[in-house]
């Protein structure tokens, strides 16, 4: 990573948000990063913007000292200061949120040393010239943080499971976000997580419900989920074959394969750009 992409070009900004806790947002974020690492040669870097309580460090394994608050903290600009905050684990470099909550208005709330920056936007640009693939985890808030990841992700994946208050809520945020704030549809996917795999009718009732389509499914599988917080493996690396790492490999081989179609067309329109910063949406 410490080279960067050494052809220029930006990289491309995956954004994992959900209307609620708890609906497996990290278990995607981790697992597509350690996915994406595994299927393409080229940088994968792991944003934690869950700036409160997040721990995708955690489900990497990785006990690191350093994290985004350090990156805020330093007089240096990101480029230099992330080289070091980052971690590494799966062949994924990773930006640990910070350790303890009462710190995360420095990075994004009324603690910011300079109320004028956002921090946030300035590390994900870093990362994206540092790497091919930036995921970003997020917590399930409206506030800049999440904010400035929905505005980067091409695409955004909406967590939601199918239980009757998440559902609610994912409606509520895909009306804000196709309604208020205008977003692209065809750039936000919703993703029916702990999907049990008796229930095969349920993505066409949580479309329904939300009338938008479900893009993908991601199984149920409890113990593989739990041993995985708990030892710091993740599911796609210690349970091969569970359905989450089925799921998760699908989805990461579809974003590869996007990538590669857009690529080729801008190719041959004679554009180097993979993605052009800061657009909101396709
Ligand atoms: N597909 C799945 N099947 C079964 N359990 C799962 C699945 N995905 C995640 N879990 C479990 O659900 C819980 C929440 O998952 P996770 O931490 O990924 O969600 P989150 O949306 O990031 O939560 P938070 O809002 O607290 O950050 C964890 O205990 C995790 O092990
Ligand atoms: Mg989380």
């Amino acid at each position: 990573m410490a080279d960067g992409l050494l052809d220029g070009r930006r990289g491309r900004v995956v954004t994992v948000f959900g209307a609620k806790g708890g609906v497996g947002k990290t278990t995607l974020a981790v697992n597509l990063s350690v996915a994406l690492a595994k299927l393409q040669p080229e940088p994968v870097a792991l944003l934690d913007l869950d700036l409160e309580l997040g721990v995708a460090a955690l489900f990497l394994g990785l006990e690191h000292k350093t994290s985004i608050i350090d990156v805020v903290r330093s007089p240096d600009p990101p480029a230099i200061t992330m080289e070091w905050a980052m971690g590494e684990a799966y062949g994924v470099r990773v930006l640990p949120a910070p350790p303890n909550p009462d710190v995360a208005p420095e990075v994004e709330g009324d603690g910011k040393i300079d109320p004028n920056r956002n921090y946030v936007e300035e590390i994900i640009e870093e990362a994206r010239r540092q790497a091919r693939w930036v995921v970003l985890d997020t917590g399930s808030n409206f506030r800049e943080a999440a904010m400035t990841a929905l505005d980067f992700g091409r695409p955004v994946f909406l967590l939601t499971t199918g239980e009757v208050p998440t559902l609610r809520n994912t409606g509520r945020v895909l009306d804000v976000l196709t309604t208020q704030l205008r977003y692209d549809e065809n750039n936000l996917r919703v993703i029916l997580s702990h999907c049990l795999q008796a229930d095969r009718q349920k993505a066409q009732v949580v479309a329904g419900a939300l009338d938008f389509p479900v893009w993908r499914e991601i199984p149920y599988d409890g113990p593989a989920a739990v041993e995985a917080a708990n030892t710091g493996v993740p599911v796609v690396v210690g349970r091969p074959r569970s359905p989450i790492t089925k799921a998760v490999w699908d989805i990461a081989q579809a974003l590869i394969a996007e990538v590669e179609e857009e690529n080729k067309e801008s190719m041959a329109s004679g554009s180097k750009a993979v993605q052009a910063p800061k657009e909101r949406g396709g």
